[in-house]
Protein backbone atom coordinates (compact mmCIF):
# COMPACT_ATOMS: atom_id res chain seq x y z
CA UNK A 1 0.00 0.00 0.00
CA UNK A 2 0.85 3.63 -0.72
CA UNK A 3 0.93 6.18 1.82
CA UNK A 4 1.09 10.07 1.15
CA UNK A 5 4.54 11.58 1.62
CA UNK A 6 3.20 13.64 4.48
CA UNK A 7 2.94 10.71 6.85
CA UNK A 8 6.91 10.30 6.82
CA UNK A 9 7.79 12.70 9.43
CA UNK A 10 4.63 12.08 11.50
CA UNK A 11 5.80 8.39 11.77
CA UNK A 12 9.07 8.71 13.65
CA UNK A 13 8.46 9.64 17.23
CA UNK A 14 10.42 9.18 20.50
CA UNK A 15 7.69 9.24 22.48
CA UNK A 16 6.05 5.99 21.10
CA UNK A 17 9.64 4.65 21.24
CA UNK A 18 9.31 5.87 24.95
CA UNK A 19 6.12 3.76 24.98
CA UNK A 20 7.50 0.58 24.25
CA UNK A 21 10.24 1.06 26.78
CA UNK A 22 7.22 1.35 29.57
CA UNK A 23 6.40 -1.55 28.46
CA UNK A 24 9.12 -3.60 28.45
CA UNK A 25 9.76 -2.10 31.60
CA UNK A 26 6.53 -3.26 33.00
CA UNK A 27 6.71 -6.90 31.64
CA UNK A 28 10.27 -7.55 33.27
CA UNK A 29 8.11 -6.37 36.42
CA UNK A 30 8.90 -3.19 37.38
CA UNK A 31 6.52 -1.22 39.57
CA UNK A 32 6.23 1.86 37.33
CA UNK A 33 6.11 5.69 38.04
CA UNK A 34 4.70 7.49 35.03
CA UNK A 35 5.94 10.90 35.18
CA UNK A 36 6.15 10.91 31.28
CA UNK A 37 2.85 12.64 30.03
CA UNK A 38 1.05 15.65 30.70
CA UNK A 39 -2.25 14.74 31.81
CA UNK A 40 -3.52 15.72 35.33
CA UNK A 41 -4.19 13.08 37.47
CA UNK A 42 -6.98 15.15 39.25
CA UNK A 43 -10.64 14.65 38.15
CA UNK A 44 -13.18 17.28 37.13
CA UNK A 45 -15.16 18.94 39.34
CA UNK A 46 -18.70 17.55 40.63
CA UNK A 47 -20.87 20.72 39.53
CA UNK A 48 -18.76 20.18 35.70
CA UNK A 49 -20.08 16.59 35.81
CA UNK A 50 -23.15 17.13 36.96
CA UNK A 51 -23.86 19.77 33.99
CA UNK A 52 -22.95 16.87 31.67
CA UNK A 53 -25.35 13.92 33.44
CA UNK A 54 -28.00 16.66 33.09
CA UNK A 55 -27.23 17.23 29.42
CA UNK A 56 -27.54 13.33 28.84
CA UNK A 57 -30.78 13.17 29.49
CA UNK A 58 -31.43 15.86 27.51
CA UNK A 59 -32.49 14.54 24.11
CA UNK A 60 -32.22 17.97 22.35
CA UNK A 61 -28.31 17.52 22.90
CA UNK A 62 -28.46 14.05 20.74
CA UNK A 63 -28.21 15.64 17.30
CA UNK A 64 -25.39 16.80 15.73
CA UNK A 65 -24.43 20.65 16.78
CA UNK A 66 -22.72 21.90 13.52
CA UNK A 67 -19.49 24.15 13.52
CA UNK A 68 -19.96 27.12 15.70
CA UNK A 69 -20.96 25.30 18.73
CA UNK A 70 -23.51 26.84 21.06
CA UNK A 71 -24.24 30.49 21.27
CA UNK A 72 -24.30 29.94 25.41
CA UNK A 73 -20.69 28.43 25.06
CA UNK A 74 -19.49 30.93 22.93
CA UNK A 75 -20.88 33.54 25.73
CA UNK A 76 -19.02 31.87 28.66
CA UNK A 77 -16.38 31.87 26.44
CA UNK A 78 -16.04 35.63 25.82
CA UNK A 79 -17.25 36.50 29.10
CA UNK A 80 -13.88 34.61 31.02
CA UNK A 81 -11.83 35.85 28.54
CA UNK A 82 -12.84 39.74 29.02
CA UNK A 83 -12.69 38.03 33.02
CA UNK A 84 -9.31 37.53 32.99
CA UNK A 85 -7.55 40.06 30.29
CA UNK A 86 -10.04 42.71 30.65
CA UNK A 87 -10.36 42.72 26.78
CA UNK A 88 -13.56 42.25 24.95
CA UNK A 89 -14.37 39.28 22.26
CA UNK A 90 -17.31 38.95 19.86
CA UNK A 91 -18.88 35.94 20.51
CA UNK A 92 -20.56 35.39 17.39
CA UNK A 93 -16.89 35.97 15.12
CA UNK A 94 -14.16 35.86 17.42
CA UNK A 95 -14.75 32.69 19.34
CA UNK A 96 -14.72 28.99 17.99
CA UNK A 97 -15.20 25.93 20.13
CA UNK A 98 -12.40 23.49 19.78
CA UNK A 99 -11.98 19.19 20.04
CA UNK A 100 -9.26 20.21 22.32
CA UNK A 101 -6.63 22.84 21.69
CA UNK A 102 -4.59 20.32 19.82
CA UNK A 103 -7.29 19.75 17.39
CA UNK A 104 -7.12 23.58 16.34
CA UNK A 105 -3.61 24.14 16.35
CA UNK A 106 -3.01 20.91 14.25
CA UNK A 107 -6.05 22.38 12.02
CA UNK A 108 -5.06 25.75 11.29
CA UNK A 109 -2.41 25.63 9.52
CA UNK A 110 -3.94 24.01 6.89
CA UNK A 111 -5.98 27.12 6.49
CA UNK A 112 -2.49 29.46 6.52
CA UNK A 113 -0.27 27.75 4.27
CA UNK A 114 0.41 26.53 0.65
CA UNK A 115 2.55 23.82 0.33
CA UNK A 116 6.04 24.86 1.04
CA UNK A 117 5.16 27.65 2.96
CA UNK A 118 7.21 27.96 6.97
CA UNK A 119 5.51 28.05 10.01
CA UNK A 120 8.01 29.56 12.82
CA UNK A 121 7.83 27.27 15.86
CA UNK A 122 9.48 26.76 19.05
CA UNK A 123 12.24 24.58 19.91
CA UNK A 124 11.39 22.81 21.81
CA UNK A 125 7.59 22.95 21.97
CA UNK A 126 4.97 21.14 21.64
CA UNK A 127 4.58 17.98 19.12
CA UNK A 128 1.48 18.44 17.69
CA UNK A 129 2.39 22.61 16.64
CA UNK A 130 4.91 20.31 13.89
CA UNK A 131 1.88 17.86 13.01
CA UNK A 132 -0.09 20.41 11.69
CA UNK A 133 2.21 21.73 9.79
CA UNK A 134 3.77 18.65 7.85
CA UNK A 135 -0.58 17.29 7.35
CA UNK A 136 -0.39 21.16 5.66
CA UNK A 137 2.66 19.79 3.34
CA UNK A 138 4.28 23.43 5.03
CA UNK A 139 8.01 23.90 5.92
CA UNK A 140 9.45 24.28 9.58
CA UNK A 141 11.91 26.92 10.85
CA UNK A 142 12.52 26.11 14.19
CA UNK A 143 13.31 29.07 16.88
CA UNK A 144 15.65 27.45 19.39
CA UNK A 145 14.77 28.33 22.85
CA UNK A 146 17.77 28.44 24.97
CA UNK A 147 18.26 29.05 28.75
CA UNK A 148 20.82 32.26 28.58
CA UNK A 149 17.33 34.02 26.81
CA UNK A 150 15.24 32.66 29.19
CA UNK A 151 13.49 30.17 27.04
CA UNK A 152 12.34 33.06 24.45
CA UNK A 153 12.89 32.94 20.42
CA UNK A 154 15.25 35.19 19.45
CA UNK A 155 12.88 36.62 16.63
CA UNK A 156 16.31 39.23 15.15
CA UNK A 157 17.53 35.17 14.22
CA UNK A 158 14.88 34.53 11.62
CA UNK A 159 16.64 35.09 8.14
CA UNK A 160 14.99 37.07 6.21
CA UNK A 161 14.85 34.33 3.29
CA UNK A 162 12.74 32.32 5.65
CA UNK A 163 10.64 35.36 6.89
CA UNK A 164 9.71 35.84 2.92
CA UNK A 165 8.43 32.33 3.02
CA UNK A 166 6.71 32.19 5.75
CA UNK A 167 2.82 32.39 7.14
CA UNK A 168 2.73 32.26 10.59
CA UNK A 169 4.72 31.70 14.10
CA UNK A 170 3.67 29.68 17.16
CA UNK A 171 4.26 30.35 20.64
CA UNK A 172 3.32 29.05 23.87
CA UNK A 173 3.71 30.23 27.11
CA UNK A 174 3.99 29.54 29.88
CA UNK A 175 5.81 26.53 27.96
CA UNK A 176 5.70 23.16 27.55
CA UNK A 177 8.31 21.61 28.29
CA UNK A 178 10.26 24.51 29.43
CA UNK A 179 7.87 25.78 31.74
CA UNK A 180 9.51 29.36 30.75
CA UNK A 181 6.41 32.20 31.42
CA UNK A 182 6.55 35.10 28.77
CA UNK A 183 6.41 38.86 29.96
CA UNK A 184 3.84 40.69 27.75
CA UNK A 185 6.91 43.13 26.50
CA UNK A 186 8.25 40.11 24.58
CA UNK A 187 4.30 39.37 23.31
CA UNK A 188 4.25 43.04 22.20
CA UNK A 189 7.47 42.49 20.17
CA UNK A 190 6.10 39.56 18.85
CA UNK A 191 3.14 41.03 17.51
CA UNK A 192 5.10 44.32 15.83
CA UNK A 193 7.68 41.85 14.50
CA UNK A 194 4.23 39.78 12.64
CA UNK A 195 2.63 42.61 12.05
CA UNK A 196 5.61 43.93 10.40
CA UNK A 197 6.22 40.54 8.21
CA UNK A 198 2.69 39.58 7.66
CA UNK A 199 2.54 36.68 9.60
CA UNK A 200 -0.31 35.41 11.56
CA UNK A 201 0.78 35.16 15.73
CA UNK A 202 -1.00 31.76 17.07
CA UNK A 203 -0.25 31.27 20.82
CA UNK A 204 -1.27 28.13 22.61
CA UNK A 205 -1.86 29.35 25.93
CA UNK A 206 -3.19 26.03 28.08
CA UNK A 207 -1.10 26.60 31.01
CA UNK A 208 -2.67 30.34 31.70
CA UNK A 209 -4.03 29.40 34.64
CA UNK A 210 -1.49 26.80 36.21
CA UNK A 211 0.87 29.55 37.58
CA UNK A 212 2.32 29.41 41.13
CA UNK A 213 2.71 33.00 43.21
CA UNK A 214 6.41 33.43 42.35
CA UNK A 215 5.62 34.28 39.06
CA UNK A 216 3.65 37.65 40.82
CA UNK A 217 -0.13 36.52 40.92
CA UNK A 218 -2.34 39.08 40.67
CA UNK A 219 -3.63 42.41 38.76
CA UNK A 220 -0.42 45.11 37.81
CA UNK A 221 0.05 48.10 36.28
CA UNK A 222 1.18 48.56 32.64
CA UNK A 223 4.04 50.98 33.34
CA UNK A 224 3.25 53.36 29.97
CA UNK A 225 -0.28 53.39 30.03
CA UNK A 226 -0.89 53.25 33.87
CA UNK A 227 -3.44 50.51 32.99
CA UNK A 228 -4.63 47.99 35.21
CA UNK A 229 -3.52 44.69 33.35
CA UNK A 230 -4.34 41.39 33.96
CA UNK A 231 -7.45 41.59 35.96
CA UNK A 232 -7.25 37.81 37.28
CA UNK A 233 -4.29 36.84 35.75
CA UNK A 234 -0.64 36.31 36.31
CA UNK A 235 0.50 35.87 32.64
CA UNK A 236 -0.59 37.67 29.58
CA UNK A 237 -2.70 36.94 26.77
CA UNK A 238 -1.87 37.34 23.49
CA UNK A 239 -4.52 39.57 22.63
CA UNK A 240 -3.24 42.02 25.58
CA UNK A 241 -0.41 42.63 23.25
CA UNK A 242 -2.65 42.91 20.25
CA UNK A 243 -6.23 43.96 21.05
CA UNK A 244 -7.03 45.13 18.02
CA UNK A 245 -7.05 41.22 17.43
CA UNK A 246 -4.78 42.45 14.05
CA UNK A 247 -2.23 39.01 13.40
CA UNK A 248 -3.05 37.16 16.27
CA UNK A 249 -5.49 33.89 17.64
CA UNK A 250 -5.43 32.68 20.84
CA UNK A 251 -5.99 28.82 21.78
CA UNK A 252 -7.16 27.51 25.63
CA UNK A 253 -8.53 24.29 26.65
CA UNK A 254 -10.23 22.94 29.65
CA UNK A 255 -8.14 20.23 30.24
CA UNK A 256 -5.40 21.68 32.44
CA UNK A 257 -7.29 24.46 34.21
CA UNK A 258 -10.29 22.29 35.02
CA UNK A 259 -8.98 19.06 34.54
CA UNK A 260 -10.67 18.28 31.80
CA UNK A 261 -8.82 16.45 29.28
CA UNK A 262 -10.06 13.77 28.64
CA UNK A 263 -13.50 15.41 27.43
CA UNK A 264 -11.16 17.03 24.61
CA UNK A 265 -12.96 20.56 24.77
CA UNK A 266 -11.43 24.01 24.35
CA UNK A 267 -11.62 27.03 22.45
CA UNK A 268 -10.01 29.69 20.01
CA UNK A 269 -10.21 33.15 20.22
CA UNK A 270 -9.11 35.77 18.21
CA UNK A 271 -8.83 37.51 14.97
CA UNK A 272 -12.33 37.22 13.40
CA UNK A 273 -10.99 35.97 9.98
CA UNK A 274 -8.97 33.72 11.33
CA UNK A 275 -11.24 32.20 13.39
CA UNK A 276 -13.89 32.14 10.24
CA UNK A 277 -11.03 30.70 8.40
CA UNK A 278 -10.62 27.69 10.97
CA UNK A 279 -13.92 27.61 11.62
CA UNK A 280 -14.39 26.29 7.31
CA UNK A 281 -11.14 23.92 7.68
CA UNK A 282 -13.12 22.17 10.67
CA UNK A 283 -16.49 22.17 8.71
CA UNK A 284 -15.38 19.88 6.47
CA UNK A 285 -13.55 17.58 8.91
CA UNK A 286 -15.50 17.17 11.92
CA UNK A 287 -19.31 18.51 13.65
CA UNK A 288 -18.03 19.66 16.65
CA UNK A 289 -17.88 18.55 20.38
CA UNK A 290 -21.34 16.61 21.41
CA UNK A 291 -23.46 19.36 23.40
CA UNK A 292 -23.61 17.97 26.97
CA UNK A 293 -19.78 18.58 26.58
CA UNK A 294 -20.32 21.92 26.23
CA UNK A 295 -22.58 22.51 28.65
CA UNK A 296 -19.64 21.29 31.01
CA UNK A 297 -17.84 23.18 29.73
CA UNK A 298 -20.17 26.65 30.23
CA UNK A 299 -19.98 25.09 34.27
CA UNK A 300 -16.45 24.93 34.53
CA UNK A 301 -15.68 28.94 33.11
CA UNK A 302 -18.97 30.31 34.85
CA UNK A 303 -18.98 28.38 37.89
CA UNK A 304 -16.99 28.70 41.19
CA UNK A 305 -13.22 28.52 40.71
CA UNK A 306 -12.02 27.27 43.95
CA UNK A 307 -10.99 24.16 42.16
CA UNK A 308 -8.39 26.16 39.66
CA UNK A 309 -7.52 27.55 43.20
CA UNK A 310 -6.83 23.73 44.45
CA UNK A 311 -5.58 22.21 41.08
CA UNK A 312 -2.45 24.66 41.38
CA UNK A 313 -2.14 24.33 45.29
CA UNK A 314 -1.72 21.04 44.63
CA UNK A 315 0.82 21.25 41.57
CA UNK A 316 3.03 23.94 43.22
CA UNK A 317 3.26 21.21 46.64
CA UNK A 318 4.16 18.19 44.32
CA UNK A 319 7.21 20.44 42.53
CA UNK A 320 8.46 21.70 45.98
CA UNK A 321 8.57 18.13 46.70
CA UNK A 322 10.56 17.15 43.53
CA UNK A 323 12.26 19.80 43.24
CA UNK A 324 13.44 19.33 46.65
CA UNK A 325 14.29 15.72 46.23
CA UNK A 326 16.43 16.31 43.35
CA UNK A 327 18.40 19.30 45.14
CA UNK A 328 18.70 16.77 47.92
CA UNK A 329 20.86 14.18 45.39
CA UNK A 330 22.87 16.83 44.30
CA UNK A 331 20.47 17.66 40.86
CA UNK A 332 20.58 21.35 40.95
CA UNK A 333 17.27 21.89 38.86
CA UNK A 334 15.22 25.91 38.73
CA UNK A 335 12.43 25.68 40.22
CA UNK A 336 9.69 26.43 37.86
CA UNK A 337 7.20 29.72 38.26
CA UNK A 338 4.43 27.82 35.89
CA UNK A 339 3.23 24.30 34.12
CA UNK A 340 2.99 20.85 35.81
CA UNK A 341 6.56 20.35 34.64
CA UNK A 342 9.98 20.19 35.81
CA UNK A 343 12.52 20.50 32.95
CA UNK A 344 16.14 19.23 33.70
CA UNK A 345 19.09 20.03 32.48
CA UNK A 346 20.72 15.72 31.93
CA UNK A 347 24.27 15.47 34.52
CA UNK A 348 27.02 13.62 32.21
CA UNK A 349 27.47 11.04 31.13
CA UNK A 350 23.67 11.48 30.12
CA UNK A 351 23.71 15.36 28.56
CA UNK A 352 23.60 14.99 24.91
CA UNK A 353 21.40 11.66 24.88
CA UNK A 354 17.96 12.11 26.69
CA UNK A 355 16.08 9.68 24.82
CA UNK A 356 19.08 6.50 26.51
CA UNK A 357 18.57 8.65 29.79
CA UNK A 358 14.72 8.47 29.78
CA UNK A 359 14.88 4.90 27.96
CA UNK A 360 17.32 3.39 30.55
CA UNK A 361 15.74 4.68 33.51
CA UNK A 362 12.18 3.60 33.20
CA UNK A 363 13.99 -0.24 32.44
CA UNK A 364 15.93 -0.01 35.19
CA UNK A 365 13.74 1.79 38.01
CA UNK A 366 10.51 2.04 36.73
CA UNK A 367 10.37 5.75 36.35
CA UNK A 368 9.08 6.75 33.08
CA UNK A 369 9.94 10.50 32.03
CA UNK A 370 10.08 12.74 28.26
CA UNK A 371 13.15 12.77 26.51
CA UNK A 372 14.07 16.46 25.93
CA UNK A 373 15.12 15.44 22.55
CA UNK A 374 11.34 14.74 21.69
CA UNK A 375 10.07 18.13 21.95
CA UNK A 376 12.86 19.40 19.13
CA UNK A 377 16.79 19.46 18.65
CA UNK A 378 17.32 22.18 21.26
CA UNK A 379 15.37 19.99 24.19
CA UNK A 380 18.94 17.20 23.72
CA UNK A 381 20.47 17.84 26.60
CA UNK A 382 16.69 17.92 29.32
CA UNK A 383 14.47 15.27 30.10
CA UNK A 384 10.62 16.77 31.66
CA UNK A 385 9.40 15.25 34.56
CA UNK A 386 5.62 15.78 34.64
CA UNK A 387 4.08 16.32 38.32
CA UNK A 388 1.37 13.74 37.56
CA UNK A 389 1.43 12.45 41.11
CA UNK A 390 1.62 12.92 44.93
CA UNK A 391 4.53 13.93 47.02
CA UNK A 392 5.13 10.36 48.38
CA UNK A 393 5.52 9.02 44.85
CA UNK A 394 7.36 12.03 43.33
CA UNK A 395 10.25 11.62 46.40
CA UNK A 396 10.56 7.54 45.54
CA UNK A 397 10.79 8.56 41.87
CA UNK A 398 13.89 10.99 42.87
CA UNK A 399 15.03 8.05 45.26
CA UNK A 400 15.30 5.30 42.65
CA UNK A 401 16.54 8.19 40.23
CA UNK A 402 19.23 8.34 42.67
CA UNK A 403 20.47 5.30 42.59
CA UNK A 404 19.98 4.56 38.86
CA UNK A 405 22.50 8.05 38.37
C1 LIG B 1 1.27 23.28 24.61
C2 LIG B 1 0.10 22.35 24.60
N1 LIG B 1 -0.86 22.54 23.69
C3 LIG B 1 -1.92 21.72 23.65
C4 LIG B 1 -2.06 20.67 24.52
C5 LIG B 1 -3.25 19.77 24.41
O1 LIG B 1 -4.38 20.40 24.86
P1 LIG B 1 -5.81 19.77 24.58
O2 LIG B 1 -6.04 18.71 25.60
O3 LIG B 1 -6.75 20.90 24.72
O4 LIG B 1 -5.81 19.25 23.19
C6 LIG B 1 -1.08 20.44 25.49
C7 LIG B 1 -1.20 19.30 26.39
O5 LIG B 1 -0.33 18.91 27.11
C8 LIG B 1 0.02 21.31 25.53
O6 LIG B 1 0.99 21.15 26.43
Amino acid sequence: MQFAKRLQPLQSNVFADMDRAKAVALSIGRQLIDLSLGSSDLPAEAHVIEAIAQSLHDRSTHGYLLFHGTQAFRQAAADWYEQKFGISVDPETEVLPLIGSQEGTAHLPLALLDPGDFALLLDPGYPSHAGGVYLANGQIYTMPLLAKNDFLPVLADIPAAVLAQSRMMVLSYPHNPTAAIAPLAFFQEAVAFCQQHNLVLVHDFPYVDLVFEEAGVGSRKDKETNRIINPQSPVPSILQADPEKSVSIEFFTLSKSYNMGGFRIGYAIGNAQLINALRQVKAAVDFNQYGGILNGAIAALTGPQAGVTDSVAIFRKRRDAFINALHSIGWQVPTPKATMYIWAKLPAPWNQNSVEFCTQLVKQTGVAASPGAGFGKSGEGYVRFALVHEPPLLETAVGRIAEFL
